[in-house]
Formats: structure tokens, sequence, C-alpha cells
């Protein structure tokens, strides 16, 4: 898709579709009232006749003719109270939405002249969250359809804004980014086990080096995590017939000086509970265990196509739990490359067993920051639902960061402790700790194996368990949470 930004009044550009918004009360924004005139009052009279209420996220289409444009879409911007910026979100995702099973090839967006009401919120916020809004709204997964849905026919969007400086295309290039970072992550999470499995990972970091001069990947196998004394994480691969990867990404953007920002992420690219096997219902959906991993491609993605001034290395965890006679047991011990030892009481626990010789392995980058992502505990879903991301660490500067920037990009996370006090459940009689923690406080004890690791660095945890993907009819990967990872990188620039 070909979007572009246009400082003209809307009357001034043809298109196929004009897409206008109506709040439900009050002023209209400049762009609607010059389209309204163009259209001689033919919005005003549908307002006034109650067909178009501008309640939030509604939407009607209708042809015109003789005019610049074939076709009008107009969308709900709501009402005083609605103007946040999840709000406005949601207007955009209805309007794109209705925009992509239109006829229309090519539309003019007008939408970012609506107000929100957000005091740090600019024009700019709003021409990024269309961008990344619009390559959101287009994306499909037919590759495994033998018969392919007609794929959107929108190729070409202008979006209408005060000017077109740096200021505004940069905000557009960010959300297009983050868009695209978006379905990458997607396409990642939805391509099945028994093709996305830890060495298609690493091929699929290879690829993102090839494309992207600014991505240097490098691959470590068995051999050379057994070298470390990774056995932590090798334990998880031992029952697969498909071998482990660590697949590390590095972004060099900053100065040679500058610390990375490190992301890790978890890929499990399918958990079946290995020999501590999970019931049958829904275990397909463990192909989006990988989902932490997915979401650090994507950030990183987006980062190789905004390039901006920082550094920043990924490292991805990349392994397959699944039970064989060559599987660990529950009982087993291990030595972690930490050197503590870790006895598996449980080996669909294993996310966390990946984890931590990822999270021992990265202090070599001496990080200014470290950010692992992880679909780690059912038991955050309990808590957080569908809507919040777990968000753990070892340091309140990067957990108000990381929280600010959830709220920025409409995509939140919420903070849970990992007190001293939790600590002793994960107490072991044989070693220095085992990896589950009993049924109480999930999701924290889960996050306290982790932090034992972490000591030595500023560290947080995203335990992406509930947003990573959806279930049900509308099953699929949601993206998340890349656009909180590109706004946090982005913080970062010139700190
Ligand atoms: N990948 C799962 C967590 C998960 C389950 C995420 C369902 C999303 C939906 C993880 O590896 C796991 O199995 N965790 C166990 C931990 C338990 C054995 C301590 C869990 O949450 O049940
Ligand atoms: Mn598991
Ligand atoms: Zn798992």
């Amino acid at each position: 898709m070909n979007v572009t930004l246009s400082s003209k009044t809307p009357d001034a550009i043809k298109a196929d579709c004009l897409v206008v918004g109506v709040p439900e009360k009050g002023q209209w924004p400049d762009s609607t009232q010059q389209a309204d005139a163009a259209l001689g009052g033919l919005l005003a009279e549908l307002h006034k006749a109650g067909d178009m209420t501008g309640k939030l996220a509604s939407t009607l289409m209708f042809p015109v003719s003789d005019k610049p444009w074939d076709r009008i879409l107009v969308v709900g911007t709501g009402g005083d109270s609605d103007r946040s910026p999840a709000n406005y979100r949601k207007a955009l995702t209805a309007a794109f939405s209705q925009l992509k099973d239109s006829n229309a090839r090519n539309a003019l967006v007008t939408l970012a002249d609506t107000s929100t009401n957000t005091t740090d919120w600019t024009e700019a916020d709003r021409v990024s969250l269309i961008g990344r809004t619009l390559e959101d709204q287009m994306y499909r997964f037919t590759g495994f359809k033998s018969e392919k849905a007609p794929a959107p026919k929108l190729a070409k969007v202008t979006v209408a804004a005060s000017g077109t400086g740096k200021a505004l295309k940069d905000a557009l290039i960010l959300g297009l980014a983050t868009g695209r970072g978006m379905n990458l992550t997607r396409d990642l999470g939805n391509t099945p086990p028994n093709v996305c499995h830890p060495t298609w990972l690493a091929e699929q970091a290879e690829k993102m080096a090839k494309d992207h001069e600014v991505i240097k990947t490098e691959v470590l196998d068995e051999k050379q995590m057994k070298k470390l004394g990774m056995n932590s994480l090798l334990s998880v691969s031992a029952g697969s017939a498909q071998p482990a990867k660590l697949i590390i990404m590095e972004y060099r953007g900053g100065k040679s000086k500058d610390k990375p920002h490190v992301l890790v992420g978890k890929g499990i690219t399918f958990d079946s509970g290995g020999i501590s096997i999970k019931p049958g219902e829904g275990m397909d959906e463990m192909k989006y265990d990988m989902g932490g991993a997915a979401s650090v491609f994507g950030a990183m993605q987006a980062i190789a196509e905004i390039k901006p001034a920082i550094n920043v290395v990924a490292v991805v965890a990349a392994a397959e739990n699944m039970p064989s006679g060559t599987a660990t047991r529950p009982g087993d011990i291990v030595t972690s490359m930490s050197g503590q030892t870790i006895e598996i009481l449980n080996t669909d626990a294993e996310g966390r067993l990946v984890l931590c010789d990822a999270l021992t392995y990265v202090k070599r980058f001496e990080p200014a920051t470290v950010v692992d992502l992880a679909t780690l505990t059912g038991a955050c879903i309990i808590a957080l639902g569908h809507q919040a991301t777990g968000l753990f660490s070892n340091d309140d500067a990067l957990a108000e960061q990381l929280t600010a920037a959830g709220e920025r990009a409409c995509d939140r996370v919420w903070r849970l402790p990992i007190w001293d006090e939790y600590q002793p459940l994960l107490d072991s009689n044989f070693a220095d700790m085992q990896n589950i923690g009993g049924r109480a406080a999930g999701s924290i004890t889960a996050a306290c194996f982790l932090s034992r690791f972490t000591k030595d660095y500023r560290w947080a945890h995203l335990d992406i368990a509930g947003t990573a993907w959806h279930s049900g009819k509308t099953k699929g990967s949601s993206g998340r949470p890349v656009p909180l990872l590109v706004d946090y990188l982005m913080s970062n620039v010139g700190k």
C-alpha cells in the first residue's frame, strides 16, 4: 500500500473514496466542513435526518456523482467523553475495515484533524495511528488456503494533514512501520507449527538481515549452546526432533558506545507440555507459544524501517516442547548457564527454562535495559484477561516507561509485583530452585524465577499469554505487543 501526506483541502484531491469523521455533537473538523461544502450540505442533511449520528465507530458509505470522489465514507468519532486515543483507534478501525471491503482502489483519509482530548496527543500521533491502523486492517493470512479470498483492492491512500514536513512524515513512517511489524508478527504466529519450527524461525531472521542492511543476524545451534552451558534451554528441546536455535539480531543505529536495549523473546514453536502433557482441547493454539519471539521480529523489522539513533539487540530462544523417549522428565535436575541448578517438576513450565539461559546470555551485550516477552503463564490470563499484558520489573523507572509506552500506543500493560515474599515458593529440596511455584500467583512465581537470572541489569518481563492472539471465531495472532515495543524503543532515542 502506498500512503502519502497532503496538505491540500479535500476538494482538491481526487479519490475513489473520501473518508471523513463526524462527532456526535459539537463542531465538525475543518476537513469535514470543507467536504460538506463541496457536497452542497449533504452531510449536514444526513446528520439532521438522523441517518448519520456520529456514534463512535459507526460507519456510513454512499456513492456521489460529479464530485472529486466517487463515494463517501463517514465514520462516527463519538461524543465529548469518547475522545481518548483508544476510542480514536476504534473509529479508525471501523472506517478502514469498511474501506478494505469496498471497491475503492484509492482513498483520501481526513481523520487527522479529529480532536483527541489527551493533552500530550498531537496531530503527529494521529497521523501515526492512521498509518498503523491502515496496515493493521489490510492484514490477511491466506497462504494455506487453496482458494484465496480476493485481496483488498485498496492500493493508495492520501492522508490529509496540516502540512507535509519532516515531523508528520516521520510520524507516518513510524505508524506504517509499526503496522507492518505487527503484520510480520502475525504471519509468524499464524504459520502452522509443522512449518514454523526453530530452524524456520532462524531462516526468517536470516531473511530479515538480507532484506534490511541495518540488521545483522547470528544463529547458534545446539552444539554451540551446549558449549555455553545452556542446559536449561536444551532440556526443553530434548524431546523434539527439531533442534533448538538461539537467534540473535542486532540493529546498531546509535553510537558504538551507546549501550543497547535488548529484547528477549520466548520462541516455543509448539508447546505440547512435554512429558507433563497438556489436555487436548485447544492445544493447537500452543503454536502461538512463540508469540514473544514473533513480537521481537516485528519490532526489529519496524526499527529497521524507521532507523532511529539507538542500538537494539534481539535474542530469540527457539525450541519445540515435545514428549518422547529423549524428553526431559519431571524430577530431572539441570544446571543453567548461570550455574544455578533447576529441578524441573513440570515440563510444561518450559518458557522460563529457555528464557533463563537467554537472559544469562545477553549479559555479554552490557545492556542499557533488557525486556523479555513471553506467552509465559495461563495464570496471567486469569489475572488480567485479554486486555492487558502483565508487566514485571526490577526497575521502577523502566516499568513506568513501559507503562507510558503502552498507554500511548493503545497497547496497555499492567504491573504485578515480584516481591521477595514470593521467592520461597520456588524452593526445591534437591536443587537451587524448582521450575514451578504451585497454583497461587502463577504469573508472579514465573516472573520471580526469571528475576533470579536478571540481577545484573535493568530488566522487565512482559507476560503476553492473554494478548498475543485471539481464540475462537477470530482466531489469529493479534500483533501485540509490537506497538508497545516500538513506542518504548523510540522513547529511548536521544536518552
Ligand atoms: N505456554 C504456556 C502458557 C500459556 C497457556 C499461555 C495457555 C497461553 C495460554 C506455558 O508454557 C505453560 O504451559 N505454563 C503453565 C505453567 C505451569 C505448569 C506452572 C501454565 O500456565 O499452566
Ligand atoms: Mn508450557
Ligand atoms: Zn509455553
